[in-house]
């Protein structure tokens, strides 16, 4: 079984990756790809258009790895940004708008794979969650991720007060999540 991990936090060692390392410190018998995606430079959509007429995206990236649909699990892990998601995250989601052109415009299914869906929130305290969760739920449902947000949500709300490494809350909420 293997694993993609999206991380939208710009930083290796802040409070999202500490989660990330956390999970993968948990399920170790999993092969996960984390991607850093403010390294990998992944390019928002440009409604170039090139998906009306033909199948696949235009710009070539390691949206690819994402594409490619091997994976049994797939984490977004993110810090809240403005009440959503990072931009770096936005510029991934926005790419798969793809299946959508495809499909409408040629016809052409995608029959994606089934897997686990799980998130990863940060966020200092100023704000609630609603729009990444809301985001987060659109990106599962297009990349045929199911997400039981009563099993599969960590998150740390309060990092400006309290570092994710120091929330005793996020051991049991790893513990609780369940891989289908
Ligand atoms: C530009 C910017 C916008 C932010 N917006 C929010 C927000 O709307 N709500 C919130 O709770 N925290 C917000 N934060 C705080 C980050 O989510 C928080 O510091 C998080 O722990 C950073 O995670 P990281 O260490 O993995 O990068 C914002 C931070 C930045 C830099």
């Amino acid at each position: 079984m293997n694993g993609l991990i999206l991380n939208g936090s710009p930083h290796r060692s802040g409070d999202t990756s500490y989660i990330t390392n956390r999970l993968k410190e948990k399920f170790n018998n999993i092969e996960f790809k984390e991607l850093f995606l403010y390294e990998e430079n992944i390019k928002s959509c440009i409604d170039c258009r090139y998906c009306w007429k033909n199948e696949g995206c235009n710009i070539k990236d390691s949206m690819e790895i994402i594409y490619k649909d091997d994976y049994d699990i797939l984490v977004l892990a993110s810090p809240i940004y403005m009440y959503n998601m990072t931009p770096a995250m936005f510029n991934v989601i926005t790419r798969l708008n793809m299946y959508w052109s495809n499909k409408y415009f040629l016809k052409k299914e995608y029959n994606l794979k089934k897997k686990t869906g799980i998130l990863i929130l940060t966020g200092g305290g100023n704000g609630k969650p609603k729009h990444a969760l809301e985001m987060a739920e659109l990106t599962f449902k297009i990349l045929n991720a199911d997400f039981n947000i009563n099993t599969n949500y960590v998150y740390s709300l309060h990092t400006n007060e309290i570092n994710a490494k120091d929330d005793k809350n996020i051991d049991k909420m790893i513990n609780n999540i369940k891989i289908n």
